[in-house]
């Protein structure tokens, strides 16, 4: 029998800047052994061989499983395939915008839709900046649906000290919403320093 904490995560990543979200929530997916299916958009690939060193082998390595973003053919594009729900890291507004309107077509597109038709969990990382009204539109549609945006905008409040620990802190939030606590780094337990008006 299969059960929601030995399914997989099913994790896309698109052509928006910041692809390094989709590989480190890929490592710690890994590391925590939570299986996870990749799909990577065409632009995904573009875009980080533009802005980082990783390959895409070595990225897919990453996976449990890795698909074409052209096969609608695989496990992810069924919703009889059970899995925890999905994740978009980056998102780019291609993407928000074609699973907003149900456009599904990639299979990043399909396996969001069967992810919302299934009532499962969905969390998009969008990244663009400034935001016009349809991307803003698309994400109000659906964020009103149950799926949770969640922009990739770093925190502060644990003093990071590189890219890295910004990267790291919000994958650990985004992978909280699949009830993944796979890292303590940076949580919140309360103001520590002095209060307003008691420095020196
Ligand atoms: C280096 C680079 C950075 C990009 N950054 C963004 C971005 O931050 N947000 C976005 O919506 N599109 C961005 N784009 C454009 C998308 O890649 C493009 O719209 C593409 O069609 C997205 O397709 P996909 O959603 O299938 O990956 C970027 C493209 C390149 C080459």
């Amino acid at each position: 029998m299969s059960t929601a904490s030995s399914a997989p995560l099913v994790v896309a990543i698109t052509g928006a800047t910041g692809i390094v979200y989709g590989v480190r929530m890929l490592e710690r997916l890994r590391d925590a052994g939570v299986p996870s299916h990749l799909v990577m958009s065409k632009w995904a690939i573009q875009t980080m061989l533009q802005e980082t060193d990783y390959t895409v082998e070595g990225v897919k390595r990453l996976a449990t499983t890795a698909h074409s973003p052209d096969d609608f053919g695989a496990a992810i594009s069924s919703g009889s395939f059970l899995t925890r729900g999905m994740v978009v890291a980056p998102c780019s507004m291609r993407t928000l915008a074609a699973i907003a309107t149900g456009n599904a077509t990639t299979l990043v597109h399909r396996a969001a839709d069967v992810v919302l038709k299934e009532r499962r969990r969905l969390v998009l990382l969008p990244r663009e900046a400034p935001l016009n009204d349809i991307h803003l539109d698309h994400m109000l549609r659906l964020s009103r649906m149950g799926v949770v945006m969640f922009p990739p905008v770093p925190a502060f409040y644990h003093r990071p000290t590189s890219v890295d620990e910004i990267v790291d802190h919000t994958v650990m939030r985004v992978l909280d919403q699949f009830g993944l606590h796979v890292d303590d780094t940076g949580r919140w337990s309360g103001r520590t320093a002095a209060p307003l008006g008691a420095r020196a």
